[in-house]
């Protein structure tokens, strides 16, 4: 049972899910310092456990020893002062390596074993405290915290995402083809969507956003809008 659950009303959640490069995490991260609410970037605890495991040398169908690692990671989220982030890992901080696209194959890969998945979710809902919890990823609406309040399915074009990835790789100096990334955006959709333990999927209960040539400021707006319509984001008195 999460903490949350133990004593009156469960701490409110609103949970952001939908495919890779729909903005979720940015979109996520700004609703939740507008709220004053804690956030959880549930794809980095799937991108730690993805590098840690390469590094270790585990083979990436190992689900044992991913499981392993999973349920005995510590793992601190922090905000730097210069607005980044910081996710450190038995004292290194992960952070840098975390948003490249090869650790996101990496995390897609563990993704999919089951065993992983389980032992990752205890971690998640403990996220879960006053004055609420703003959660983003692929299953937090769906499987982590079925019963929250707003859940939002924010989702875009391909084409628009992949031209996303290609501006913020371009703008840290790194390469990388539009059509590669396009591929890569497709590949890692097909193995979200279609894998058995819980696949990305709209619930009936989602409000569906669609991010395509909006700004990020919109997005997050209608997102406060569909909150505060739910009776949510009062601060405590
Ligand atoms: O969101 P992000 O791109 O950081 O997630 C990395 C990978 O982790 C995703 O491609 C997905 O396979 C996996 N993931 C997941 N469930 C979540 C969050 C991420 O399966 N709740």
């Amino acid at each position: 049972m999460s903490e949350a659950g133990t004593a009156r009303a469960p701490a409110p959640v609103i949970t952001i899910d939908g495919p890779s490069g729909a903005g979720k995490g940015t979109v996520a991260k700004q609703v939740a310092g507008r709220l004053g609410w804690l956030w959880l970037d549930s794809g980095a605890l799937y991108r730690v456990v993805g590098l840690l495991g390469a590094r270790r040398g585990l083979a990436p169908g190992d689900e044992a020893g991913h499981a392993a690692l999973a349920a005995g990671l510590h793992i601190v989220f922090m905000g730097a002062a210069d607005g980044s982030d910081a996710v450190l890992v038995d004292g290194e901080d992960l952070a840098p390596e975390l948003r490249s696209e090869a650790v996101g194959r990496l995390a897609s890969a563990v993704a999919v074993l089951p065993a992983v998945r389980a032992a990752l979710v205890g971690r998640q809902q403990s996220f879960r405290r006053l004055p609420g919890l703003v959660a983003d990823g692929r299953d937090m609406g769906s499987a982590i915290f079925p019963d929250a309040p707003l859940k939002v399915y924010l989702t875009a074009s391909v084409a628009e995402r992949a031209e996303r990835r290609y501006k913020q790789l371009k703008d840290k100096g790194l390469g990388g083809s539009l059509a590669d990334l396009s591929r890569d955006i497709e590949e890692r959709d097909r193995r979200d969507a279609g894998r058995a333990a819980s696949p990305l999927l709209q619930t009936a209960d989602a409000v569906r956003i669609d991010s395509s040539a909006r700004s990020v400021e919109s997005v997050v707006d209608e997102v406060l809008a569909l909150a505060s319509a739910r009776g949510l984001g009062a601060r405590p008195r």
